[in-house]
């Protein structure tokens, strides 16, 4: 399947997309692309000219197949024996309810809406009332603070922010809609006013009665959702009509609005969903990750319900009340195929086996891993533990960007090496290029780019096609630059490094050095910040700081706390610095540019490693800052 994929991939994608339901059947092209900035801009499209929509092939079509009664999504509360399951049927009752309560408050094709809930069952149906009708949803992580929110709204300027009164992550009640008034008072003070702001009662964390209110604005979605028919006319919309912008890190402070189209992300999540884990009409299927990141869209949402999967949708903390809970949660559904992340693993790990073996997973078949390199040792206890030496891990590696699998495992059809993504999926043309943007054959290490489009990539960055030009398809003509390092052994298995541009891996989430540094020197104590990673036992990448203050303003204890509240505050508590290191000054070149490189060795204490110091402007600022590492 692979080689027909390369050589005839406008056959091979026709075949499968036409397991799908079109309203009207693509044009001449399947694919039509420009992957070559030399050419012109880049360009790329699949099954343009067919008409569909994504979510009457997760509901709709699944009905009609017979799947009205299988179960759609088992949703698991935080607190143990707190749940609640909808079929299909009722999951398509549902998304209509809200698809027409949206199109009478005015939400029509094109325009975006902000969706900013925690992992309640409403959050998947928000994304698929949001694709019936053709408007673009744009979810946005529910631990993102009131001014990262308040920046996407300003970018995308929404139409509605659906949102719920509060969530309680472990034992603590998060005041979400507190967070949503002060991004929107936020966003109108810039121009970008929000008329209708739908809020999901989560009454087990916060009473109604409890919840700031503004008249005319806050509508409570109990109140009205249930008024709506349960039937919505599909809205038929274009394979390139935008289906979400998710916005992500970049290099720079701005984050960038990633936009996916229907047609060719459906076909592919749809498949790379099905064969990566291998998925039979009988598993029940569990991916950890929130639907605020990409994993969530492409795994938790539409791949699985396109396929008519389970998907158990679960609120809460993986430890929570503890260390067993994900395995209590597997035995209770049967979960056959479980989807996690490699800190999650190296933090079970951490807490030890018996948290897992008095659990039985019997139902476990296959296991996957996404988000970071998983490290050999966290491989192996996910393997022998975890999966009990006989569940295939599906190693996924992908991107926002990328829409779905690019690199991953099939289980069973290949032999797997301990903390390898091994072998490119169907359609996917992987590449090693040198700093020239060479391509090298064999064993090798280098740049991680891709030839040649695939249905699921990214179409533009919302509303800077320049920008989208610049950061992947300029700096190596003719290919996709992932922003990843990459080795490739003698079997031509890939083997991930991490990010080699200024972007960190705190956890799996993605987190531009430059937010965090723009974040940092917007307090007023704060006089000139360089972020780097630094590796961490369970988060993969930790965030380490160098702040220098402004003259005059003494080092503290306070000074350190208030510095990583600025940055809880403006981007999220999962972005806060793990070390603040106080700075003189910074390593920085003659023409004024930080040299990262040494500031990487001192976070990392690889002291004997600096190397050449002596372009400096002051190679002073290097001693200073070793004096001062563990004050
Ligand atoms: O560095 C790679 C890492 O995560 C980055 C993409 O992050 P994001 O867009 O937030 O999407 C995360 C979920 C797909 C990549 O550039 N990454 C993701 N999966 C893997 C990985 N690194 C190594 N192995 C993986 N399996």
């Amino acid at each position: 399947m692979y080689k027909r994929s390369i050589e005839d991939p406008a056959g091979f994608w026709s075949e499968i997309a036409s397991e799908f339901y079109w309203k009207q059947r693509w044009g001449d092209k399947v694919c039509d692309e420009n992957f070559d900035v030399r050419k012109g801009n880049i360009k790329i499209e699949w099954f343009k000219g067919g008409i569909t929509n994504i979510c009457y092939n997760c509901l709709d079509r699944n009905v009609e197949a017979g799947l009205g009664d299988k179960v759609a999504v088992y949703w698991e509360g935080n607190e143990p024996g707190l749940d609640g399951t909808l079929t299909y049927t009722q999951l398509l009752q549902q998304v209509c309810q809200l698809a027409n309560y949206l199109k009478d408050i005015g939400v029509k094709k094109g325009d975006a809406v902000i969706i900013y809930l925690p992992m309640l069952m409403e959050l998947p149906i928000a994304m698929l009332a949001c694709a019936r009708i053709g408007a673009v949803h744009s979810v946005v992580f529910a631990g993102f603070s009131a001014e990262a929110l308040s920046q996407r709204i300003i970018d995308c300027k929404p139409k509605v922010v659906i949102t719920c009164n509060a969530v309680k992550r472990g034992s603590k009640p998060i005041y979400l809609k507190d967070i949503v008034d002060a991004a929107i008072n936020d966003s109108s003070q810039n121009g970008v006013s929000i008329d209708k702001c739908l809020v999901y009662e989560n009454p087990l964390a916060m009473k109604r009665v409890d919840t700031k209110w503004k008249e005319g604005r806050d509508i409570w979605w109990q109140d009205v959702i249930h008024q709506y028919p349960t039937t919505c006319p599909v809205e038929w919309v274009d394979a390139e009509d935008p289906l979400f912008l998710l916005y992500t890190s970049g290099s720079t402070g701005k984050p960038k609005g990633v936009l996916h189209t229907t047609g060719g992300y459906m076909v592919y999540t749809a498949t790379t969903f099905k064969y990566a884990f291998d998925y039979k009409p009988h598993d029940i299927y569990w991916c950890t990750a929130d639907c605020g990141w990409i994993t969530g869209h492409s795994y938790v949402t539409y791949g699985p319900m396109l396929n008519g999967a389970s998907v158990i949708v679960y609120e809460g903390a993986p430890n929570y009340p503890d260390a067993g809970r994900c395995w209590d949660i597997v035995d209770k559904y049967k979960v056959t195929i479980f989807y996690t992340a490699p800190t999650l693993v190296r933090s079970l790990m951490r807490d030890g086996d018996t948290f897992v073996t008095r659990y039985s997973r019997k139902s476990l078949r296959v296991l996957g891993s996404v988000g970071e390199p998983i490290n050999p040792s966290a491989w192996r206890w996910f393997y022998n533990v975890v999966g009990d030496s006989r569940c295939p891990i599906s190693d996924t590696w992908w991107q926002t960007e990328t829409g779905g699998f690019m690199i991953t495992p099939l289980p069973g059809a290949w032999p797997q090496k301990p903390g390898s993504a091994t072998l490119p999926f169907f359609g996917v043309q992987p590449v090693i290029v040198d700093e020239k943007g060479v391509e090298i054959e064999g064993e090798c290490n280098g740049y991680l780019c891709v030839k040649k489009s695939w249905p699921g990539a990214f179409r533009t960055l919302y509303g800077d096609h320049e920008r989208y030009e610049t950061t992947y398809f300029k700096p190596f003509s003719g290919y996709y630059f992932s922003g990843d390092g990459c080795s490739r052994d003698k079997d031509g298995y890939h083997w991930l490094t991490g990010r080699v541009d200024d972007v960190i891996n705190v956890s799996g989430h993605r987190i531009g050095t430059a937010e965090v540094e723009s974040a940092l020197v917007s307090h007023p104590q704060c006089a000139e910040a360089a972020v780097v990673g630094v590796e961490h036992e369970v988060k993969g990448q930790g965030i380490y700081a160098f702040v220098t203050v402004v003259d005059g303003v003494p080092y503290s204890e306070e000074l350190r706390k208030d510095l990583v509240l600025t940055v809880r505050k403006q981007i999220g508590a999962f972005a806060a610095p793990d070390k603040i290191h106080w700075a003189p000054g910074l390593p920085k070149t003659r023409s004024g540019k930080i040299m990262r490189r040494i500031l990487r060795k001192i976070a990392s204490r690889q002291l004997d490693e600096l190397g050449d110091t002596s372009t400096l402007s002051d190679p002073n600022v290097v001693n200073q800052l070793i004096e001062l590492a563990d004050s």
